[in-house]
């Protein structure tokens, strides 16, 4: 993986102080317990894809986005998202569609709290019998005492993992083992991403990322723009625009995070960013070699590329910010590394910008305000 900045001028950045002993995310991962996790949810997963043809996985929010971006990006169509809004027709259609096929439930919620993700969970945990539903929580949350009242399957999230932080547990292993994509190689490529951070520190791209990030917003920008033109990576950009809002936009600070499709984005905002006001980075996600490796598609790549190269050189000539992030391909390790890549990027982000990545105070006050409401009803 490589990241390279366009108009972004050098800054010293660094990660003296930064307690590396104290980022959980870390210790987890490299203990021999991520590892036995996995294995867990991934033994549940091929007991769940020997008996059921789909799966209804019910959550909301980072909980969710990982693993349903991941699946998505594979093309695989038996795993089935909901519970991310209230409107009820969303879970109507998936269960009517499915409504001549054997399924099974998979309910995340770390918190167990949560209301989109708890209602829908509600309406289907009694009708599913109980061997086909496993809920992923916290250790002693109302969704696990629930799955133990009922007898459902448990596996646990990591008390110090945030919902955000967790495609790489047992939150993502299920779904994704169970869309029939290889998790193990997703996690490998995590792990490595992880070391290769630690190892190089100062050097590392996830500096050089955060620090131009962090120099863009001192300079006033206000705005990051993700986007791909590859659809495969364009699956995963609500990922880190869900990733970066939720734990960067705090104590009135932090760019707001957006995404764009090119090349169908270059034919909309794309006017934006050539001639609109300069107020954001670019974030360019693309890979050196496509999934598909037939000659007519390498055609195609050849000409992306040469869309890609084109729209770099225009903006650049417009003086605007651009980094770009190139993986090696369109596969399960990449992905496994973008997703540490970005994780990490975030939390040096937080360090350069004295801003707690973790946690999210700023959305509880729409759940008190739905809590006082529903209950004066
Ligand atoms: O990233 C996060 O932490 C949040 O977006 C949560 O995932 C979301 O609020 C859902 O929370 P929970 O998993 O507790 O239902």
């Amino acid at each position: 993986m490589r990241v390279t900045k366009y108009n972004i001028a050098e800054k010293d950045c660094t990660l003296e102080g930064f307690d590396f002993e104290n980022v959980e995310l870390l210790r987890y991962f490299l203990s021999s317990a991520a590892k036995a996790d996995i294995r867990q949810a991934k033994a549940l997963a091929k007991d769940f894809s020997r008996r059921l043809k789909h799966l209804i996985v019910v959550g909301v929010g980072g909980s969710i986005l990982g693993a349903r971006s991941i699946i998505e990006a594979f093309g695989a169509k038996n795993v089935h998202f909901c519970g991310n809004s209230l409107d009820f027709s969303q879970f109507n259609d998936i269960l009517k569609n499915l409504e001549n096929e054997n399924y099974g439930i998979c309910y995340i919620s770390k918190s167990g709290t949560t209301i989109e993700s708890s209602l829908f969970f509600e309406l289907v945990c009694d009708s599913t019998s109980k061997e086909n539903v496993v809920v992923i929580s916290d250790q002693n949350s109302p969704a696990h005492k629930l799955a133990s009242k009922k007898g459902f399957h448990f596996l646990e999230i990591p008390q110090t993992i945030g919902g955000r932080f967790s495609t790489m547990t047992a939150v993502g292993a299920f779904p994704i083992f169970f869309a029939g994509i290889n998790f193990d190689k997703t996690f490998n490529g995590y792990i490595h991403e992880i070391k290769t951070f630690l190892k190089n520190k100062n050097q590392s791209e996830e500096l050089c990322y955060a620090g131009a990030r962090a120099s863009e917003e001192a300079k006033g920008k206000r705005v990051e723009v993700f986007s791909s033109f590859e659809n495969f990576y364009q699956k995963l950009l609500p990922v880190f625009v869900q990733l970066v809002g939720e734990s960067l936009g705090k104590n009135g600070k932090g760019l707001y995070p957006t995404s764009s499709n090119f090349t169908e984005d270059l034919h909309a905002v794309g006017q934006y960013l050539q001639e609109g006001r300069k107020s954001f980075v670019e974030t360019i996600i693309c890979s050196k070699k496509h999934k598909n490796s037939s000659k007519i598609a390498k055609k195609y790549q050849k000409i992306n590329n040469i869309a890609l190269n084109s729209t770099i050189e225009a903006h650049k000539k417009a003086d605007n910010s651009i980094v770009k992030i190139e993986l090696e391909g369109q596969d399960e390790k990449s992905v496994g590394t973008l997703l540490a890549f970005m994780q990490l990027a975030v939390i040096v982000s937080g360090f350069l910008t004295k801003t707690n990545p973790f946690g999210q105070n700023g959305v509880e006050a729409y759940k008190n305000n739905m809590r006082k409401m529903l209950n004066a009803q």
